[in-house]
């Protein structure tokens, strides 16, 4: 097994309801640590160039509003195989479809305002930090 980071974001949903505490408990009993941590208020502009990925997909513009509209906290996670880990513990994007006990079951509203967003892959994980936090910033 490999020492990997990802990159976690707790969407507006959840910090306008005072959730970021319970949300960082999930990671850190799954074994994850947060080597890096910043409460932001992103700008349209900069929630769409996170989700550009997504910007030919019918929800784009909404989920551009929405990821624009309250705080987020972006964080590195670091530990073993830390992409998938943190993938299991965030659960199903739709939280109807999300197993039991993961945030998403818990926490998430809808399939939108889903509570949380962790990198997919090895190319995105290093991609998403790098936007979000400088070398500096990664305090393992
Ligand atoms: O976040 P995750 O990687 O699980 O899902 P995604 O397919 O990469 O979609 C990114 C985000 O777009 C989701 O987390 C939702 O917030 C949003 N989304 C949506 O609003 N409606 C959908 N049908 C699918 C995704
Ligand atoms: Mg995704």
């Amino acid at each position: 097994m490999a020492l990997e980071r990802t990159f976690s974001i707790i969407k507006p949903d959840a910090t306008k309801r005072n959730l970021t505490g319970a949300i960082v408990k999930k990671f850190e009993d799954a074994g994850l640590r947060v080597v890096a941590s910043k409460r932001i208020h992103l700008t349209m502009a900069q929630a769409g160039e996170f989700y550009k990925v997504h910007a030919e997909r019918p929800f784009y513009g909404e989920l551009c509003e929405f990821m624009a509209s309250a705080p987020i906290v972006a964080q590195v996670l670091e530990g073993e195989n830390a992409i998938a880990k943190n993938r299991e513990v965030m659960g199903a994007t739709n939280p109807a479809d999300a197993a039991a006990g993961t945030i998403r079951a818990e926490f998430a509203e809808s399939v939108g305002e889903n509570s949380v967003h962790g990198s997919d892959a090895p190319e995105t994980a290093a991609v998403e930090i790098a936007y979000f936090f400088s070398g500096l910033e990664l305090v393992g």
